[in-house]
């Protein structure tokens, strides 16, 4: 079959002016005004003195003139809150130092010179978690992206690479285990009761991949042989009772190991590999070199406190961690504009790892939908910036969706045209050239041209411009000459500094199907190039069904004409199980912003039903794909599709059709529910499908039948051999006014009481619920003894568990919008990272109906009101008012 290409007249293309420029605030960061920093600092040598109150730090920097950077005699240090208490210049105390805000200038008269420092740090009363910070009694570490002068005077930027020695000393009671990155070289005990520990990492890395904990620890240990025959001791450090909760990191670290020695050949570099679970963390888990820091709820997992899903992401995160051994540490990144060049690579290797590791279709699904849930809002959003932006004003704000899950699906891209063995090249290229250096993000792009032979001249426009592309495909058929004519459009929509777009380079893959036999004559990826173009295929006697942006391999919203009976067919034929997914979706997403507007399409939700139906009987899917197929559309996602949005119709919307398909599939759906429930519990493929498929049948069943499913989850409940059945059962049960509601929630409590990482859930639990009252709820909750502002999994739990509720957050009276803002003013002065998070959810309020969108600004500008904001609330309050 012959496939043409028409390029069509290119709009657009002619006036393309370059993007205007970002309007600039005092202090804002450009890309383009970086320079090569002065000074080197090729070894450094530090000297902890361990408190809980007082940590006292000696530095000595071994410092010399930067030969490829213009001379400077002054030593340019950066710090944050600090005081330096001693600071000498090859052995004598310093002369002519003076500060500049919080940064210490230093004029030295040589070229090379050794700097000592010392500095006192109070590590109790650091609530941000940045730096040196004390959690349940052990001391720990953050420096990304600019902690670590929370710690010491330092040229604070990853393109200055050190060799790290440390040395900590610390009363042995207090922190029997003393740890850093690399390989412990030395260790003793003073009289004193003290004890010490020194730590050589020989690899030169940034200051923001130093690490160090002190605690009472204990660990769950292993050993990994890596393919060069180096031999690894392997451990995870949690806190006393809870090392049986360990199996799961230890198995995915281990199987992490040994996957990017198989698809990336990548190989570990150090004897020791530790990883360290903390309780208090903003993030999710943090990459330092040799000893990785988690967040407990990416380590900690059992059956029984741990749902399917905590499993996956303890395995996914581990998995990413590890990989940025490479993808960041061995190759970091030459500025924080390049943040995506790690995290970008780093999420695509650790999705296609957790895809090796399970089903590679399921993960694809999920990746998808967590993309268009977080990403496409922020795309299409005052925040919205390229994967490698051009400015920031606070650099903690740019750890997204956009420069992480949008930047992996642009390398994803890159694959999708190579090919696996190209893509390979490439990345082998790139870690070669690259190795020991802080890169940018065109370096990987060069080497992914050079290796993998692509030619990505176009392509670098996905590293400039913000905005999720619009593609509109539109088929015609000729019957005469049996022709089929696809005429592609695309638009990349404004964005903050970016009012013009050129066209974007999308691979699209797609299949012309045959209605009669329901298979098509193979996969096509068509390379779009520009604003408007036509591809031509022959052979058609009769119009085929198009199936687009098969497996997504781009990250746009698709638009094409396809009817419901075209969707109804895809959903229940197209071989392609994303595609499958995403013809169902369709069908749901037309359904529910046309039900807000008409009421229900009859025709159209018997489809859906008829659909629904085929799923459940279908047996050449197992069941962990069939609870993907039974989710309908979040309502965020819908919002994007239906702004200005009334996002409380959008729900009622939603839970008229779950009612009417629990209704319509009541049989099947009880059936399935059944059937499931024999299943025994285990992690493999078919007993977690089942568990899948269980909850998704009593989301559907609750909508139609609430006392008869509120018996049954109630059943569920107290059947339960693990998180999962339980925590669905009463996710279930906490959206349904019924009697045994608040005695489940209250034996949930009391079960859990002592493991924190189940509280979250049950604070979560309720503040996720469908119900009038959950407003009411989360202010109770609020105050509950077990609440507490300063740790950032509960402060999540709570209230970005209420800002992701539409029902709760969009409630008509305002309240829900107010009780973020008052959260985010109390939490900035607390931990500004994790309060500037929140902001997003009312930056918002363009996607809104107006009385909404009014009410949502309102608050915006409250905050924006208050005396004193932190630069990372600030920013994001200012671009979001805009
Ligand atoms: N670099 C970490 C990761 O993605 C994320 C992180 C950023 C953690 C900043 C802490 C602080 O793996
Ligand atoms: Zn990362």
């Amino acid at each position: 079959m012959d496939i043409a290409r028409n390029p069509a007249s290119i709009p657009g293309n002619a006036s393309l002016a370059d993007a205007a420029p970002e309007p600039t605030a005092p202090d804002t960061i450009r890309r383009l005004d970086y320079q090569p920093p002065a000074w080197l600092v090729p070894d450094i040598a530090l000297e902890f003195d361990l408190g809980i109150e007082l940590t006292k730090v000696r530095a000595t920097l071994t410092v010399r003139q930067n030969p490829d950077a213009a001379r400077d005699q002054t030593l340019h240090l950066c710090g944050d809150n600090l005081a330096a208490m001693d600071l000498l210049v090859d052995g004598n105390p310093a002369e002519g130092w003076s500060m500049s805000g919080s940064n210490l200038l230093l004029p030295l008269p040589g070229d090379a010179h050794e700097v000592t420092i010392e500095t006192h740090l109070h590590p109790a009363t650091n609530s941000q978690l940045m730096g040196l910070y004390a959690s349940n009694g052990m001391l720990c570490t953050q420096c990304e992206a600019e902690g670590f002068r929370r710690i010491m005077f330092f040229p604070d930027r990853p393109d200055v690479l050190s060799r790290y020695t440390v040395r900590m000393k610390g009363d042995r009671g207090a922190f029997p285990i003393l740890l850093s990155n690399g390989d412990m070289t030395a260790s003793g005990e003073d009289e004193d009761g003290t004890h010490w520990a020194e730590w050589t990492d020989p690899w030169p890395k940034p200051s923001y991949l130093f690490a160090l904990v002190a605690g009472d620890l204990v660990a769950r240990r292993d050993g990994f042989t890596t393919m060069g025959g180096r031999k690894v001791d392997l451990a995870v450090w949690v806190r006393p009772g809870d090392e049986d909760r360990t199996e799961h990191a230890m198995r995915s670290l281990i199987n992490s190991m040994k996957w990017d020695e198989e698809v990336f050949g990548r190989e570990y570099d150090l004897d020791t590999f530790n990883i360290v679970a903390v309780s208090d963390f903003n993030m999710g888990a943090m990459e330092n070199k040799g000893l990785n820091i988690f967040n407990t709820r990416y380590i900690l997992a059992d059956p029984d406190t741990a749902t399917d899903g905590d499993f996956d992401a303890v395995e996914g995160v581990v998995g990413h961690e590890y990989f940025h051994n490479w993808s960041g540490n061995r190759v970091t990144c030459r500025d924080w504009f390049q943040l995506s060049l790690k995290e970008g690579f780093t999420v695509l290797r650790d999705q296609m790892f957790s895809a090796d590791m399970g089903s590679e279709a399921v993960k694809r699904i999920e990746d998808v939908r967590i993309l268009r849930a977080a990403q496409f809002p922020e795309d299409s959003g005052p925040l919205a910036h390229p994967i490698r932006p051009d400015s920031y004003q606070e650099i903690s704000n740019f750890y997204t969706a956009t420069v992480y899950n949008k930047g992996a699906e642009v390398i994803r891209m890159m694959r999708t045209m190579a090919g696996p063995e190209k893509f390979r090249q490439g990345s082998d290229l790139y870690f070669q050239r690259h190795d020991g250096e802080a890169a940018t993000c065109e370096d990987f792009v060069k080497a992914m041209e050079d290796g993998a032979g692509l030619d990505l001249s176009q392509f670098r426009l996905w590293y400039e411009q913000a905005g999720t592309p619009r593609v509109n495909v539109a088929m015609t058929h000729d019957a005469g000459s049996g022709k089929v004519t696809l005429e592609v459009k695309q638009q990349v929509p404004a964005t903050p500094g970016q009012p013009v777009k050129k066209p974007m380079p999308i691979p699209l893959k797609i299949a012309l199907f045959d209605r009669g036999t329901g298979t098509h004559d193979g996969e096509r990826t068509l390379q779009i190039t520009k604003a408007s173009e036509t591809f031509t295929f022959g052979g058609f006697a009769q119009p085929p069904v198009l199936s687009a942006n098969r497996g997504f391999s781009a990250p746009i919203q698709l638009e094409t004409e396809a009817s419901d009976a075209d969707l109804t067919f895809l959903a229940a034929s197209d071989d392609d199980s994303f595609a499958r997914y995403e013809a169902l979706q369709q069908l749901f997403t037309r359904e529910l912003l046309g039900a807000t507007d008409s009421g229900p399409n009859e025709p159209r939700r018997a489809a859906i039903a008829e659909a629904m139906g085929a799923v459940i009987d279908d047996t050449a899917i197992d069941d962990m794909m069939r609870g993907e197929l039974l989710m309908l559309p979040a309502i965020n996602f819908l919002i994007e599709l239906a702004a200005p949005a009334d996002p409380v119709a959008l729900h009622e919307a939603r839970e008229r059709l779950k009612a009417y398909l629990g209704t319509r599939l009541r049989g099947r759906l009880t059936a399935l529910h059944d059937r499931a429930s024999t299943v025994a519990y285990s992690l493999d493929a078919a007993s977690r499908g089942a568990r899948k498929v269980k909850t998704q049948a009593l989301i559907l069943l609750a909508a139609a039948d609430r006392a008869e499913t509120a018996r049954r989850a109630e059943a569920q409940y107290r059947a339960a051999d693990n998180m999962t059945d339980r925590q669905g059962a009463l996710a279930v049960m906490s959206g349904l006014d019924v009697p045994a509601r608040g005695e489940l929630l209250a034996d949930f409590h009391a079960r859990y009481a002592d493991n924190a990482l189940v509280i979250d859930k049950w604070f979560a639990i309720q503040a996720s619920a469908l119900r009038s009252d959950v407003l009411d709820a989360v202010e109770t909750l609020a105050g509950h003894e077990d609440f507490t502002m300063k740790n950032p999994n509960r402060v999540r739990a709570l209230y970005m568990t209420m800002a992701g509720n539409p029902f709760a957050f969009h409630d008509a009276s305002g309240r829900g919008y107010r009780m973020i803002a008052d959260l985010v003013l109390k939490l900035d002065p607390i931990n500004p990272q994790t309060a500037a998070r929140f902001v997003p959810w009312l930056g918002r309020w363009r996607k809104i109906e107006p009385v909404r969108a009014a009410m949502m600004r309102e608050q915006l500008s409250r905050i924006a009101a208050a005396r004193s904001l932190s630069k990372d609330v600030r920013e994001q309050v200012t671009k979001s008012l805009d």
